[in-house]
């Protein structure tokens, strides 16, 4: 069906130029076939026009909806829109007294942006089963994408330089250019829950966490003092500060292993503080629709060097997480992981750093959501944590925080052994320790290679490559989901915490 065509319908070419003829525009993110937030939160909706015009915000679709006029003031309008139930199509008609601007085909549901380095901007052509996941797409109308283009600038901008992809309508042909895991998280989602999600990917390939956090963020962490490469905040002005002012659900991220090398040392506090700064930014941004604590979750690096080189894998793994391990944490409330490094893909022709598996990516990131972002019970999201570590002479036993599925044939647990409190760090000798037995949710690890000293510190999977294709030896039950990698030392005295050896 063809809409009849409208004269009094200003065709918006581009946002690139607001309201250069007085005419009225929307931001360069609001599209036809968009998703706004849905209910309980509040879409906020806003343009360029004229300066001093009165403007006039309704909603027609399955109900029906104005918003109280508002004045352009320094040729921007902006407005809140009453909750709306998930669903559509809506038409969004901006006016003033002389134009009219529209949006058409736009859903209500849920935004996630999903944001990060290479593995996010992975396309969908690119992943394993790619042509019969694209040929899925006409399938599900109601996963509706976006992308922003790839674009640097040294101040905030208030709105995107360009679009890469508008919203669209799933199909095979524009989907290939697509976010895979983006993609299929939302579609997983969408599954789901049921109801429209709208994905607004915004990533850039090679990118340190530096360039997509504010100065109020590296300043947390002093990282606005260090010397280095000149792109601290060029992708947080150009790619994230545009987006505020649009309600969003939560976010997605992949991205780290730019920092394995930079500013690795760091990332237990960037990160975090980028995630926080986010949260408070788009909170004030959309005047406090988008939550002060919307749900973040990320993929921890998968894997890339075979040869387990010392590379940083392990430790921004670890600093992924504060230095806790797993997420949500006292530090990292809200967030959810989706553990990689049991992915590896040795022959992906988009190099060793590039797994083509981002299935299963995107089920460990929904099972996250499933639990953090959106309160379902009785879901199972985190692989095995240690519960308790007690080393005697002859072995430690591990206790898990659940039942364990255990496979004693790949040794990566290790031990760092020593008869005086001396830290043992990346540097020191770390000796592996088997599993000699196992119970139902714990393992027992051999101290021999110790010789005659005590065990100081025990960690696991702590390489770049640390097992097979979904072969590490400790999963949870239903053998889906990885225990992630952990180090624990030997304290003397100091308060308790869970990655403590007793
Ligand atoms: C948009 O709203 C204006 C003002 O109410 C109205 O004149 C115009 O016909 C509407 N346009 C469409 C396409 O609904
Ligand atoms: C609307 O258009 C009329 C006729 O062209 C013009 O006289 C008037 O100034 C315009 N009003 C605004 C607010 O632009
Ligand atoms: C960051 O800075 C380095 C060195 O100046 C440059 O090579 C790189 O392209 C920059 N990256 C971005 C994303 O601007
Ligand atoms: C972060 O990691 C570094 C390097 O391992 C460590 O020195 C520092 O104490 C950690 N900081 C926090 C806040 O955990
Ligand atoms: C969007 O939000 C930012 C941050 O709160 C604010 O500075 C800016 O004025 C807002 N932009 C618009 C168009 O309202
Ligand atoms: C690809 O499809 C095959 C056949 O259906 C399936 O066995 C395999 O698990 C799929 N791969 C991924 C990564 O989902
Ligand atoms: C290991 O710890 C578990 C849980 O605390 C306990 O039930 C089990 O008996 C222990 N095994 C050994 C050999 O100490
Ligand atoms: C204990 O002895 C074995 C065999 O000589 C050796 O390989 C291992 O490194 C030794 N362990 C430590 C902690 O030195």
């Amino acid at each position: 069906m063809v809409a009849p065509l409208c004269a009094a319908v200003v065709v918006v070419l581009s946002a690139f130029f607001p309201g250069i003829d007085g005419s009225l525009l929307f931001a360069s993110y609001y599209g036809d076939h968009m998703v706004l937030q849905k209910s309980p939160q509040r879409a906020v909706v806003w343009g360029y026009g004229p300066e001093g015009a009165k403007i006039t915000v309704s909603l027609s679709g399955p109900v029906n909806q104005e918003a109280s006029p508002v004045t352009v003031t320094k040729g921007i309008w902006k407005v809140t829109l009453d909750p709306v139930d998930a669903g559509g199509p809506y038409t969004v008609n901006v006016s003033s007294t002389n134009y009219t601007a529209i949006l058409k085909d736009v859903l209500f549901g849920d935004i996630w942006v999903c944001g990060g380095q290479s593995n996010m901007l992975f396309q969908t052509s690119q992943m394993f089963n790619a042509s019969e996941e694209l040929a899925l797409a006409a399938k599900y109308p109601h996963v509706r994408p976006f992308m922003a283009a790839l674009k640097e600038s040294e101040t905030e901008l208030p709105d995107l330089v360009e679009v890469k992809l508008p919203w669209f309508v799933a199909r095979a042909d524009v989907l290939s250019e697509f976010s895979a895991v983006c993609w299929l998280f939302g579609r997983y989602l969408y599954d789901t829950m049921k109801y429209p999600i709208g994905l607004v990917e915004s990533c850039w390939g090679g990118t340190p966490v530096e360039t997509w956090s504010s100065s109020r963020a590296l300043h947390m962490c002093d990282l606005d003092k260090l010397e280095g490469p000149h792109n601290n905040s060029l992708l947080w002005n150009a790619m994230i500060h545009p987006l505020l002012n649009m309600t969003i659900y939560g976010a997605i991220w992949y991205q780290g292993e730019a920092n394995t090398e930079y500013h690795q040392d760091k990332y237990n506090c960037s990160f975090p503080a980028m995630i926080d700064d986010w949260r408070m930014a788009f909170h004030q941004g959309s005047g406090g629709q988008t939550a002060a604590d919307f749900p973040f979750g990320f993929v921890q690096l998968s894997t890339n060097n075979k040869k387990n080189i010392d590379d940083g894998f392990p430790e921004l793994r670890w600093h992924q997480t504060a230095d806790f391990g797993f997420v949500p944490n006292a530090r990292m409330k809200k967030t959810f992981m989706a553990v990689a490094f049991d992915l590896p893909d040795e022959k992906s022709p988009y190099g060793t750093i590039h797994p083509r598996d981002k299935q299963d990516v995107a089920l460990r990131l929904l099972l996250g959501a499933r639990a953090v972002a959106y309160n379902q019970k009785d879901v199972l999201f985190q692989g095995p944590f240690p519960l308790q570590i007690e080393s005697s002479q002859m072995q430690i036993n591990v206790t898990y925080d659940q039942i364990v599925n255990v496979d004693s044939s790949t040794i990566i647990f290790e031990i760092c052994c020593s008869e005086t409190a001396a830290p043992c760090g990346s540097n020191s000798l770390w000796v592996p320790a088997s599993i000699m037995n196992w119970g139902p949710s714990n393992v027992l690890l051999s101290t021999s290679l110790c010789n005659s000293s005590s065990v100081a510190a025990l960690r696991y999977a702590w390489k770049d490559w640390p097992c097979n294709f979904k072969a590490c030896p400790i999963y949870d039950a239903s053998n889906t989901l990885p225990a992630p990698p952990f180090v624990a030392h030997r304290r003397t005295g100091g308060r308790n915490h869970e990655n403590e050896l007793k």
